[in-house]
């Protein structure tokens, strides 16, 4: 059986501090995976090597078949890291139209179905720029989603929403979980870590334990 995501000793220096230590982590199980931890002890770092934009200097990462780094990106797999950069003069759908250009796997349907989905109108030609924090959020969670990945990062996806935007996201997450797809979720709010995830890992200056298992 292929597995999900294989991380193997993988460390990351940079600048002489080493940031990520002996890091192992073995997912062959869907589901959701919390990642909890202090500011700083390197969740997004974790989350940006495992998507390829840092290359390890140690160890390796594997999602499904594909060894990551060195330009080699991982497929089915998407992400909403700590700062979703978009086009800040386009629309919402412009932008996720830009992005979908690269794979040119999903139509312009796909993309209104999935604003719809994350709560966007998908006929607003307003500007990023005018975007909430929270409408932001929700674009970067339609980017994640909008190619049908397999196995999706969520780095504290709840940043910037409110009550509502909170329990929309919640509901997303458990239904990608239940269409089957693996997500890892960085959080710092207990509620959402003992809710949606099975399995929880805490990060700790660069070393990453299980926590504790949701049954
Ligand atoms: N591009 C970079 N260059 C140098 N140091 C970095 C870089 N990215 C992260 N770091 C350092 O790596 C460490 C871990 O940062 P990281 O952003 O992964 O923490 P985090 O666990 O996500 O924290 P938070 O809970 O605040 O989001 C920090 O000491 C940070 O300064
Ligand atoms: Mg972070």
């Amino acid at each position: 059986m292929t597995t999900i995501l294989n991380i193997q000793n993988l460390s990351k220096k940079i600048k002489g501090r080493e940031l990520l230590k002996n890091v192992t982590l073995i997912i062959d199980k869907p589901g959701v995976y919390g990642i909890i931890g202090r500011n700083g002890s390197g969740k997004s770092l974790l989350f940006k090597t495992i998507a390829g934009l840092f290359v390890p200097s140690g160890g390796t990462v594997k999602v499904f078949d594909d060894i990551i780094g060195k330009g080699n990106f991982p497929k089915s797999f998407g992400a909403l890291l700590d700062t979703p950069g978009f086009l800040s003069h386009y629309s919402g759908f412009r932008n996720l139209k830009i992005l979908a250009s690269i794979q040119n796997q999903i139509d312009d349907e796909a993309i209104e179905n999935v604003l719809k989905l994350v709560g966007l109108d998908s006929n607003d030609k307003g500007p990023v720029r005018k975007y909430s924090l929270g409408m932001r959020q929700r674009l970067g969670i339609a980017q994640a989603i909008m190619e049908n990945p397999k196995l999706l990062l969520l780095d504290e996806p709840m940043n910037g929403l409110d009550e509502s935007g909170v329990s929309d996201m919640r509901e997303m997450i458990l239904n990608f979980k239940r269409q089957g797809i693996t997500i890892l979720l960085a959080s710092h709010n207990p509620e959402d870590i003992s809710l949606l995830c099975d399995e929880v890992y805490k990060m700790d200056g660069g070393k990453l334990e299980l926590n504790f298992i949701n049954i």
